[in-house]
């Protein structure tokens, strides 16, 4: 693999995805300007940075290649590559690629990493929108190895190439999204099952703690070696089409968001910030699951570097 020399990045927005992105960045080499405008945000960023590296058992002097700033220009001077992660809006996103055309060097790529609203829409009044990519990164994104790098019908191949080249050469799993489709491909897929799990549960089949229980000690037990497509082809093709004949009429199709959750969002019952959700939360248990997954990342993570 070549190794990528040093970059200078912007990352705009340092709250809970933009700081693990400067982590991310920082740890493969690159000198990272972060933009955050909140002085409370700005103020928690060393500790929220040096948790990472005490999870990591990383050498804090990575931290050096980190700058934080409370305005846009000095964090994205001369950076080749800028990730944008500001709150999900898209009036607010749409003014911060204004600002980047203007204030960033004439090659940047610039790059959102918006769950849900279309590069295509954030960059619609630029100049030059050959420039503007999807990169859909995982939270927490300096654990999660995918990247989406989502192509717009604008950005150029050149661009796209250029990302994926950085994430990978950073330790990330980039893949390229060929078209700015809604939900990109990760969500598409997780809320496909996520729409199946509400209407088992709110046809009575089964309840919530099932579900997890299902997932977790069923086919996700395999599913980072295993992946639909190639367990599909591990059973064989006829039997997956036998399966697909018999039961795909009988999935839920629902075209709108479930009842379940406008009933539990109405009542309060938010999930784990308020005790209760689908599953109930007693004091401590969040914190515990919390915990074991931060745990269960970094090892991960950690196997990965050492491979
Ligand atoms: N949280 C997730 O799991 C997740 C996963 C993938 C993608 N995303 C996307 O990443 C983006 C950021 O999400 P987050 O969870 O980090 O949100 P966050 O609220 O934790 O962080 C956003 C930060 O942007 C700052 N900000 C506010 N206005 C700004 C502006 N005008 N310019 C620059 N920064 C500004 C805020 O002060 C805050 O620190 C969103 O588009 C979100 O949809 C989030």
């Amino acid at each position: 693999m070549q190794q990528q020399r040093q970059q200078t990045i912007g990352v705009i927005g340092g709250g809970l995805m933009g700081h693990g992105i400067a982590y991310l960045f920082a740890t493969a080499g690159h000198r990272v300007g972060i933009f955050e405008p909140d002085a409370a945000s700005r103020a928690s960023l060393p500790r929220r940075l040096n948790a990472i590296v005490a999870l990591l058992g990383d050498d804090a002097g990575l931290l050096q290649r980190i700058s934080v700033h409370e305005t846009m220009a000095p964090a994205v001077a001369g950076a080749a590559f800028v990730f944008e992660a500001a709150p999900e809006k898209l009036p607010l996103k749409q003014r911060v690629f204004a600002e980047l055309e203007a204030l960033a060097a004439p090659h940047a790529i610039l790059a959102s990493n918006s769950s849900a609203i279309p590069t295509t829409e954030i960059g619609r009044d630029l100049k030059h929108r050959d420039r503007v990519v999807g990169t859909h990164f995982w939270n927490p994104p300096h654990l999660v190895p995918l990247v989406e790098v989502i192509q717009n019908e604008k950005t150029s191949d050149d661009v796209v190439r250029a990302t994926i080249a950085l994430l990978r050469d950073a330790g990330k799993v980039p893949v390229h999204v060929r078209r700015d489709v809604p939900g990109f491909v990760g969500n598409r897929l997780q809320h496909a099952m996520k729409r199946e799990a509400f209407a088992l549960v709110a046809a009575g089949v089964c309840d919530a703690e099932t579900i997890d229980t299902v997932v977790k000690e069923g086919f996700g037990a395999r599913t980072a070696v295993l992946g639909p497509m190639e367990q599909s082809d591990l059973v064989g093709l006829d039997l997956a089409l036998d399966i697909a004949e018999v039961l795909y009429e009988h999935l839920d199709r629902t075209a709108a968001a479930p009842t379940i959750l406008r009933e539990k969002v109405k009542a309060g019952q938010l999930g784990m910030k308020t005790g209760e959700g689908l599953r109930q939360w007693p004091p401590g248990k969040a914190d515990a699951v919390r915990e074991r997954l931060s745990r269960f990342l970094a090892e991960q993570a950690r196997a990965r570097k050492k491979s």
